[in-house]
């Protein structure tokens, strides 16, 4: 018996041997299938955000297969925007190389400050680039009810995430995933869209 543990882990260990052997077993398998930064799809995607943006992304970018290594990181002014320079800079060094542009992730209200990136320039060049514009509004989008003039350029994404439970005080969980075109959506996440 390991002394080092929590005495309730111990205590698990030594009234459930079985239990504990399988915890231990699933800890391995998640460790081995652990976040990849390598790309496993046949094809290379560049996806662009700020560092600000929240981790999810990443973690989506990961999960997708697509490689946190193709995860661009674009950097930010002095109040922690995107900047459009080097967004553009990005995506036309990525086609350069032969990486194919997949999307902006550009954020509407930071959670660590609040920051609202450039929709509208990001939007451009995005469109340019023929790369899908997500934007990550989960914490900051619902302001735009109130404050329109603070999100110029939001009604350009071609989707929104937003959270009811954070700034319209929803007691449960409830993520909202806004679309710009409903069959794009339909294609892609229903069982026989194709
Ligand atoms: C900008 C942003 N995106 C995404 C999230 C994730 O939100 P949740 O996991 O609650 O849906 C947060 C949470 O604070 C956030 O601030």
């Amino acid at each position: 018996m390991n002394e080092k543990l929590p005495r309730p882990t111990r205590a698990l260990q030594k009234k459930f041997p079985k239990v504990w052997k399988s915890f231990q077993e699933l800890g391995k398998e998640c460790h081995s299938a652990g976040p990849r930064d390598e790309r496993v799809e046949d094809s290379p995607h560049g996806v662009y955000a700020s560092p600000e943006a929240h981790m999810s992304v990443s973690k989506a970018v990961s999960l997708l297969g697509i490689g946190r290594d193709n995860l661009r990181l674009i950097p930010v002014d002095d109040r922690f925007r995107m900047l459009p320079a080097a967004l553009e800079q990005s995506m036309r060094r990525d086609e350069e190389l032969g990486i194919t542009p997949l999307a902006v992730v550009a954020t509407a209200g930071t959670e660590n400050t609040g920051a609202i990136d450039p929709l509208a320039e990001i939007a451009e060049i995005a469109g340019k680039h023929r790369g899908w514009l997500h934007v990550d509004g989960s914490y900051g989008a619902l302001a735009a009810m109130a404050i329109p003039d603070k999100f110029p350029g939001l009604a350009r994404a071609d989707s929104i995430a937003l959270d009811p439970h954070k700034w319209l005080y929803q007691p449960l969980d409830c993520g909202f995933l806004l679309h710009r075109n409903t069959q794009t959506a339909r294609a892609a996440f229903a069982d026989s869209g194709d």
